[in-house]
């Protein structure tokens, strides 16, 4: 399954830039294979258009400025309103421009740092809530934003595989001498996925200094969330009381490439670990992902019987059901083969 052929994959929020980077000047990205701009109005609030000025067709993120909060195209100079209007035509100063001459604009609101976009008009979702995003107990640490070739929809199906974690992770948390993982409980949730389970992992001496924990080996209590159809949350309570919620985002650049964001609430404090250290450290995490995510298909397969499957999977294949679902229930000329829309709904997990 390829997201970008399913416009109901349009219709999730993602998040694209932290807003200081948008600070700096308008920036280009590529959404589910749609070309657009982004850039801060006067009151510093995010705005998306097309990235194609409906003048002369040309990219608005080339050479564009931010004018009076208004987005100015840098071959002609014609500006744009967060809405499309385009509000002034600076070789025509007295023109009043029509709908001809407006952009498309997406929606485009700021939250958690960082301008979320959604490429529809009539979001499935709202923009997911977060895990002490609101507390103050609790720091926030922006830990990576890459550009990773892998499908999006892995990488966050990823996240609820802990069966990887003693092979993949070997250099940093995971101990590929204990491969075995105790029980997952699922808890049921109406949009997404949801586990828990009690996770053996190594610490070792880097992280043994971010968590001010002694022990080479440490149980987390590990709350898992797939949130649709790219964000998950790691939710990570550690014996010493600690909580390390890591946020995470697969936003979808196309069908085999998307930006991996991450950031995380603490319940530290800086004197305690440094951010700088706790971001470098799940960075590395992070990166031992990668190399094996961006090792897999671009397609996403729907079909259970596509690959074979172990006991550890089944979140990823409540995952794989509540998408088979979606497109089922908003993509009524979904192109899926016939097997992965016939494939039933109960689960065939095997055991390993
Ligand atoms: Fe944008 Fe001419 S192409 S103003
Ligand atoms: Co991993």
């Amino acid at each position: 399954m390829l997201a970008t052929q399913h416009p109901v994959f349009r219709r999730f929020w993602y998040p694209i830039f932290q807003l200081t980077e948008l600070a700096e000047g308008p920036r280009g990205f590529r959404l589910l294979g749609e070309d657009i701009v982004l850039w801060l109005d006067a009151e510093g609030a995010p705005a998306c258009l097309q990235d194609r000025c409906p003048h002369r067709s040309a990219k608005l993120s080339v050479d564009s400025q931010v004018v009076n909060g208004a987005l100015a195209c840098g071959y002609h100079g014609w500006q744009f309103g967060s809405s499309g209007t385009c509000l002034f035509v600076p070789q025509m100063p007295e023109l009043r421009a029509g709908a001809r001459s407006a952009a498309k604009a997406y929606a485009c609101v700021a939250r958690y740092g960082f301008a979320w976009v959604c490429l529809d008009e009539d979001p499935l979702l709202p923009i997911p809530d977060l895990p002490h995003a609101e507390d103050p107990g609790f720091r926030q640490i922006f830990e990576y934003a890459e550009d990773w070739d892998a499908n999006f929809l892995r990488v966050a199906e990823n996240a609820l595989d802990v069966g990887h974690v003693a092979f993949v992770h070997r250099a940093t948390i995971g101990d590929d001498s204990k491969p075995t993982m105790p029980r997952l409980t699922l808890v049921p949730m109406a949009n997404g996925v949801n586990f828990r389970c009690h996770l053996p992992v190594a610490n070792r001496s880097d992280q043994q200094r971010n968590l001010r924990i002694a022990e080479e080996e440490t149980v987390r209590t590990v709350d898992i969330k797939w949130l649709m159809p790219g964000a998950f949350t790691l939710h990570f309570t550690y014996p010493n009381g600690l909580i390390h919620a890591i946020c995470g985002f697969a936003t979808p650049i196309d069908d085999h490439t998307c930006r991996r964001i991450q950031f995380v609430y603490r319940s530290d404090t800086e004197a305690d670990a440094p951010g700088a250290d706790i971001a470098a450290f799940d960075r590395r995490v992070g990166s031992e992902d990668r190399r094996l995510l961006e090792s897999c298909p671009a397609d996403f397969p729907l079909d259970p019987k596509a690959e074979a499957h172990m006991i550890l999977d089944r979140p990823s294949l409540v995952m794989r059901q509540t998408l088979r679902r979606l497109l089922r229930e908003h993509d009524p000329n979904a192109h899926l083969a016939a097997a992965e829309l016939a494939a039933p709904d109960t689960l065939a997990v095997e055991a390993a």
